[in-house]
């Protein structure tokens, strides 16, 4: 058995939420990791009713601790095979108004914590010479828009961590890879929190959850003498 250890993992109709289950899928004990409890049972409930199998374990990824004790929970259960942070905050912002709390919060989230778990997994893995490391990216991961400074800059420092990480870890027998979500996605996130944007671009203007759960879980797939390290998404409608 092996697992797959995935962090940032909110409602069940959320991309956390369908990574999980594409890995279970693959036959993958998941370790869903998020900041709360219910929305990580229902998860993995959801698993377990497709005959899968999961552990919850609560975890903020800013919290270094925590995520050294998350990647031992994830190893003690079984060798870490896949890794996915998929962690994102993204909220608009006025850059002269906006407080350095602010700007430092999104970089925690965005990119930092991607580097915690980026090095804790990485740990687990180079010793075999074997796993896939992935991250989700955005549109502000290739391009920084107006209102949307905080999230781009950490994003694009997230993008650019994942290259680092793919030139130095895969000749050590990792794959590491960066997806690019260019648009929003047809889930509770957008369908909860902007309703009209939902209603209006409707299912064939967002990005479907499950075309990219099967496109990470294609990167997992790949042989190692045809890595990809980056994917891009969009609908076919996106302007780009
Ligand atoms: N939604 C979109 O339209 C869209 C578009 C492009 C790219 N993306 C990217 O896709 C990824 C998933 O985003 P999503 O909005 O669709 O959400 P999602 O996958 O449904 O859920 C992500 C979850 O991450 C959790 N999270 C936030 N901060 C965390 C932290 N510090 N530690 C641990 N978990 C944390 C949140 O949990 P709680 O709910 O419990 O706070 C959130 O529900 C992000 O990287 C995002 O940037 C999303």
């Amino acid at each position: 058995m092996k697992t797959a250890v995935i962090i940032g993992v909110g409602p069940e109709r959320g991309l956390g939420g369908y990574l999980c289950i594409g890995a279970a899928q693959r036959d993958l004990h998941v370790v869903v990791a998020g900041r709360t409890r219910e929305k990580l049972d229902a998860v993995v409930a959801a698993i377990e009713r497709d005959g899968g199998a999961g552990t919850a374990v609560v975890c903020d990824t800013r919290d270094e601790s925590a995520v050294v004790a998350l990647v031992a929970q994830a190893e003690a259960i079984a060798p870490i095979d896949l890794a996915i942070y998929n962690a994102g905050n993204n909220m608009p912002g006025d850059f002269l108004e906006m407080e350095a709390s602010y700007f430092e919060q999104c970089w925690r989230v965005g990119c930092f914590g991607g580097f915690l778990f980026a090095r804790e997994t990485l740990k687990a893995m180079v010793p075999r010479a074997a796993g896939c490391l992935l991250f989700t990216g955005a549109s502000a991961s290739l391009r920084g828009k107006p209102w949307f400074s905080a999230f781009a800059a950490a994003k694009g420092g997230l993008r650019n961590m994942a290259q680092s990480l793919a030139r130095e870890f895969q000749p050590k027998g990792i794959h590491v890879g960066h997806v690019v979500i260019d648009g929003g996605i047809y889930g509770e996130k957008i369908e909860q929190g902007v309703p009209e944007w939902y209603q209006e671009l409707g299912e064939e203007g967002l990005i479907g959850l499950q075309g990219i759960a099967d496109a990470f879980m294609y990167l997992y797939q790949q042989p190692r003498n045809a890595w990809s390290h980056e994917l891009d998404l969009r609908t076919h409608v996106e302007n780009f």
